[in-house]
């Protein structure tokens, strides 16, 4: 049974695709100068007085306070705007996931949602926390969140994250607690599963920015996921039947020196940020997937099979023989932070970062320059797209988020600064080479 407020939101798709049915460029969903949370904390000032004491040497001084925003003068709870960048997104069934690592003071929640039904009509949506206020506050349980970068939906309706347990403020970087790994039921918002990465595995929680889920929809129970580490240049795999996890090394997981420069939004910098993204490629005849990966600052692709990942023991293996093999480079100027298989059209979508854009590649097509398209590309809109994503019925949804000028420079907060887009990926590789 389709609700109404299904069938809503496909009147309204349905509508856009109408107005865009020619060039089919990303459309623009959601935009933000600045962002705001419908719960900023206010709620909370008797948590954060809480927190205040007086200096027990000096009679009637001015309390000490401990948690967020106590610095800045004005105190909305543990808000402080300018602050927050969403950098995730991902729909699941009319919520719109959005994420806002804590890498700076003043982040009332790190994983958000955005309700399309009660929402979808402003252009500038204030962010619910998900799936409540209290889980993510990282100071009321030692079990809470922390930072999260980036969300996925897998086969059997659960949201994967990691929480890298870090705030990540500049000159002041504090791992609050082991990085950890979250399923969550999407059907009742409950917390299935919460798995903390060992010290073995990794010493603190940056670099895990992305996560990939591999299993089958019969058989929820054996799940694999994947987890580029780009700091540590790993790539981590984790099974929820056996609840272990183990690493891989290789130089395929490197930054290319040739490829680290970027300029972008303006701003001119070197990142060396090594694996980024993993996707699953289509099932193959003996029912293995290839798992596709790239650095962040390459314009190499690379693959490995789904096999070779699922075997602790090759994990081990101090020569990984042919196992990750290059595909070749996407082209000049192909940067890419997320990518995404999709399974009906079998095309993989790039969020390119240098071209301000999205791009493509058929998978059925020799893997070469040529055969990688450009589906839309605007280097004034689509300020560095940090993430993308494609829900069940086949909509990529990207977000871009100007995070080099948030870094380098000052965002304008007289401009939008923060969109959201989405198109069909049937439609986004139509008139290009991906058709
Ligand atoms: C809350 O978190 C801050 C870090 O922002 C820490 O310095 C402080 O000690 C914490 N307070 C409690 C009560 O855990
Ligand atoms: C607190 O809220 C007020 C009113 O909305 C706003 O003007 C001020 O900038 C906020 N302070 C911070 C630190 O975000
Ligand atoms: C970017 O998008 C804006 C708004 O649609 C448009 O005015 C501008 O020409 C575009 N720029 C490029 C380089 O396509």
């Amino acid at each position: 049974m389709l609700s109404p407020k299904f069938l809503l939101l496909c009147t309204i798709a349905g509508l856009q695709l109408l107005t865009y049915a020619d060039g089919d460029p990303m459309i623009e969903v959601f935009k933000w100068k600045q962002m705001d949370f419908y719960n900023r904390g206010d709620g909370y000032k008797d948590l954060w007085s809480r927190l205040c004491i007086p200096d027990p040497h000096v009679s009637n001084s001015r309390p000490t306070c401990f948690g967020p925003s106590n610095s800045g003068g004005t105190r909305n709870g543990s808000f402080i705007q300018y602050n927050n960048v969403p950098q995730g997104v991902t729909h699941f069934r009319g919520r719109l996931f959005v994420t806002t690592p804590r890498r700076q003071e003043g982040i009332p929640s790190t994983l958000n949602y955005i309700d399309l039904a009660r929402d979808g009509w402003s252009q500038s949506p204030n962010l619910r926390a998900y799936p409540n206020f209290e889980l993510n506050q990282y100071n009321l349980s030692v079990e809470n969140l922390v930072s999260v970068y980036r969300t996925t939906v897998d086969a059997c309706q659960r949201l994967w994250f990691i929480d890298t347990g870090m705030l990540e403020y500049p000159n002041n970087r504090q791992q609050i607690r082991r990085p950890s790994i979250w399923v969550v039921d999407l059907a009742t918002d409950r917390v299935l599963k919460r798995f903390e990465v060992p010290q073995s595995i990794v010493e603190i929680g940056r670099g895990l920015a992305s996560i990939t889920i591999d299993v089958e929809s019969g058989k929820c129970g054996d799940a694999y996921a994947y987890i580029p580490d780009l700091v540590n240049r790993l790539l981590h795999v984790y099974s929820l039947q056996s609840d272990r996890i183990w690493s891989f090394k290789h130089n395929s997981f490197d930054f290319d020196p040739l490829s680290d420069d970027l300029n972008i939004g303006g701003q001119t910098f070197r990142w060396d940020d090594g694996i980024f993204s993993t996707t699953l490629g289509p099932y193959q005849p003996d029912g293995s997937r290839d798992v596709y990966f790239h650095p962040l600052s390459s314009t190499n692709e690379f693959v490995v099979s789904n096999r070779v990942l699922q075997q602790e023991s090759n994990a081990a293996r101090s020569d990984h023989g042919n196992d990750f093999r290059l595909l070749g480079s996407r082209g000049p100027s192909t940067q890419s932070t997320m990518h995404k298989y999709d399974p009906n059209t079998n095309v993989i979508f790039y969020a390119e970062v240098q071209r301000s854009g999205v791009g493509c590649w058929k998978t059925s097509k020799p893997f070469s320059t040529e055969n990688h398209g450009s589906v839309y590309s605007n280097a004034t809109e689509m300020i560095y797209p940090s993430d993308l994503t494609i829900d069940e019925e086949g909509t990529i949804w990207v977000m871009s988020n100007s995070m080099p000028i948030f870094v380098y420079s000052t965002l304008d907060k007289e401009k939008y600064n923060f969109r959201i887009w989405k198109q069909k990926a049937s439609l986004a590789k139509r008139g290009t080479v991906c058709e």
